[in-house]
């Protein structure tokens, strides 16, 4: 058997999303030495942006057509996203497809997102509250931003919104769809009394939604909200995946996808 990991995730044309890409790739490798680790995006529009740029990408079936090719027998895809929402169906029904059109491999696997289960929830809330900036004093508040979405594995921000209050008053958690967002934490944070507030990436890597949405100078981003309302805000720049609490996470799904290849 010819084993290989294939990384996929949403993407990003940031040069710091790509880095921390970059850095995941370097850490999975390291976890499992001796096999090949790819790459495929799982966002047509960010692959197509990235090509209008030279540069080329894979999308998840590209990716497994030249793994085919090169005669590996066995992979184990491990998506970078956060939730089971829209994109992990997409690249579960894209690896369904390659799986139909003859070139098939002998196993073929796929490594659950981030927040699978309760239990990843609450190993992810202790992660997110173990990796805080040194400067948070005991009267901060914390605020992590999630993507969100109205598909219904959004529950799993929930789940960890209420596990990440409970192990810290002061930690919150919004998301820029759906459900709570940066409308409904605003009159929380003033009801909690806080005057400074970090602001906290909950998506992979410091792509747009982190460098716009969440800490951009425009007055709509999360950080110029809080700032508006009177709070000193002081957003991190570092997405998920360097999170080590969280990498691990996503490992140990990856780890299971392997072991499910040999099975
Ligand atoms: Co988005």
């Amino acid at each position: 058997m010819k084993r290989a990991i294939l990384l996929a995730a949403f993407g990003s044309s940031a040069p710091e999303a790509r880095r921390s890409l970059e850095r995941f790739g370097a850490r999975t490798a390291e976890a499992f030495p001796g096999l090949t680790v790819r790459w495929a995006f799982t966002s047509g529009m960010i692959r197509s942006r990235l090509a209008g740029e030279g540069k080329k990408t894979d999308s998840v079936e590209k990716a497994l057509a030249k793994l085919w090719f090169e005669r590996f027998t066995a992979v184990a895809v491990q998506s970078l996203h956060v939730i089971p929402g829209a994109d992990f169906d997409q690249l579960t029904a894209e690896v369904g497809s390659l799986a139909e059109s003859g070139k098939a491999f002998t196993s073929l696997t796929i490594g659950a997102p981030l927040l699978a289960t309760r239990a990843d929830a609450e190993a992810a809330a202790k992660a997110l509250l173990a990796h805080l900036p040194p400067e948070r004093g005991p009267g901060d508040a914390v605020v992590f931003m999630g993507h969100g979405t109205w598909h219904k594995g959004d529950s799993r921000y929930d789940d960890l919104a209420e596990i990440l209050t409970s192990l810290d008053p002061l930690a919150f958690l919004g998301t820029l769809e759906h459900s709570e967002g940066v409308d409904e934490l605003l009159p929380r944070l003033k009801d909690a009394g806080v005057s400074r507030v970090f602001l906290i990436p909950l998506l992979a890597v410091p792509g747009y939604h982190v460098l716009t949405d969440m800490a951009g100078d425009g007055p709509d981003s999360w950080a110029s909200r809080i700032r508006a309302a009177g709070f000193v805000c002081t957003p991190v720049l570092t997405g998920s995946a360097e999170n080590p609490g969280l990498a691990a996470i996503w490992l140990a799904h990856l780890q299971t996808a392997l072991t499910e290849l040999s099975a």
